[in-house]
């Protein structure tokens, strides 16, 4: 017998991405509405495909570009980050253009870590950032939040060990629509700095902020540029996510090996793409804030309906991304909750195990892509799903 070739490797301790999991049962139920993944329903503006489409006659956009990202793309994120996160990348920060968030999110991991070392996330954590991290062969630290899925600064500071090389903030945050308050994340921005570990903060909702609370970026705050990976995509606020652009600004002395990584894994950034990003980027916020306006009722909506279910269903505060993330009381797991939901009320979640929830029943609500026409069905469903399995 002929040895087989498929042995056991590191992808196997690795969770299956749960979106098309999901996606599997929804196409056996036509009719579902999801309120699985997390999308927007806009496109990217008018003035990012125009570029593209005058870009094509171009050359240069058919060949291999500079790694790091195209000068005027940098120059024009450089001044974003400057204008609106205030991160001067003078003070010792580089930027890299990367294929999405994710992407430079496993760069980070990759240039900063050894095999077996650990990344500490917050529980619930966002499942491709554990993925992640197993795959550079280094260990997910999960360290629950508190009752409304904030961080506990103690918590995270007992976690730390010899091989910690990072902590991992979102905010706002997938899966829960929690906005982390600035001395929150001064506290975690600090408590890296002080035990020599980088602080990875995903930025990539940074305009979907909802009433008074407000986005911050660590890496603005003085001392920060050394150990701060600052993360931002251009899929959410742009309604770009096919064309696969995101940045990111880290520390300078890593230059040398983000782009051993960048030139192994992607060479560069696709060309037409990054055109597409600088007419977006210039565009800028004021085409990304009257569809957060829309959100923002829809969110409310969301909330209003959710929180007729009395005892069944607690709704922790989501007043940023474009979800929230009932705990639900119930005996049931998640996935055969989200199952049932599908099969027998036409509407499909993500369970909340995806994110690390295993003690009780959790899942995640994404409202980016309803409009208001399908909110109110969607989000109706749910309801009388929940009602019917729970109560
Ligand atoms: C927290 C977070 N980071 C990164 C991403 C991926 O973004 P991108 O499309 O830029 O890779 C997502 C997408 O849902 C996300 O929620």
């Amino acid at each position: 017998m002929p040895n087989s070739v498929r042995a056991v490797t590191r992808m196997d301790a690795v969770q299956a991405p749960i979106i098309p999991v999901v996606g599997d049962i929804i196409r056996q139920v036509p009719g579902t509405i999801s309120l699985g993944q997390g999308v927007v329903h806009y496109g990217p503006p008018a003035a990012a495909v125009d570029a593209v489409r005058s870009s094509l006659s171009e050359f240069a956009v058919h060949e291999y570009a500079s790694g790091t990202g195209q000068p005027a793309l940098v120059s024009r994120i450089a001044a974003k980050l400057a204008a609106e996160n205030g991160i001067d990348t003078a003070r010792g920060s580089a930027i890299m253009v990367t294929a999405g968030a994710n992407m430079a999110f496993m760069h980070a991991v990759l240039a900063i870590s050894e095999p077996g070392d650990e990344i500490i996330l917050t529980v619930p954590f966002y499942f491709n950032h554990e993925m992640a991290i197993q795959m550079a062969g280094c260990r997910a630290v999960a360290v629950p939040t508190d009752a409304n899925y904030r961080p506990d600064p103690g918590a995270l500071a007992r976690a730390i060990t010899d091989r910690t090389r990072a902590i991992v903030t979102i905010s706002p945050n997938n899966p829960t629509g929690a906005v982390f308050p600035e001395t929150l994340l001064r506290e975690v921005n600090a408590l890296c700095r002080d035990r020599g570990l980088f602080h990875i903060s995903d930025e990539t909702y940074e305009y979907f902020t909802y009433g008074s609370a407000r986005h911050l970026s660590p890496g603005s705050l003085p001392g920060a540029a050394g150990h701060t990976f600052s993360i931002y995509s251009m899929s959410k606020a742009y309604g770009m996510a096919g064309w696969r652009i995101g940045y990111v600004a880290y520390p300078a002395d890593l230059t040398a090996a983000m782009l051993k990584i960048q030139d192994t894994v992607l060479i560069c950034p696709t060309a037409v793409a990054e055109r597409a990003a600088i007419a977006a980027l210039d565009a800028g916020r004021p085409y990304c804030d009257p569809f957060v306006r829309e959100l923002a009722s829809i969110r409310q909506i969301v909330l209003d309906a959710l929180g007729t279910l009395g005892s069944i269903c607690d709704v922790p505060p989501a007043e940023g991304a474009m979800y929230c993330f009932p705990r639900v009381a119930t005996s049931l797991d998640a996935m055969t909750l989200a199952e049932r939901l599908i099969r027998e009320h036409k509407v499909a979640v993500t369970p909340g195990t995806a994110f690390g929830m295993t003690d009780g029943c959790y899942f995640r609500v994404a409202f980016g892509a309803l409009q208001r026409e399908t909110v109110a069905e969607g989000i109706g469903r749910l309801v009388t799903g929940l009602r019917a399995i729970c109560g």
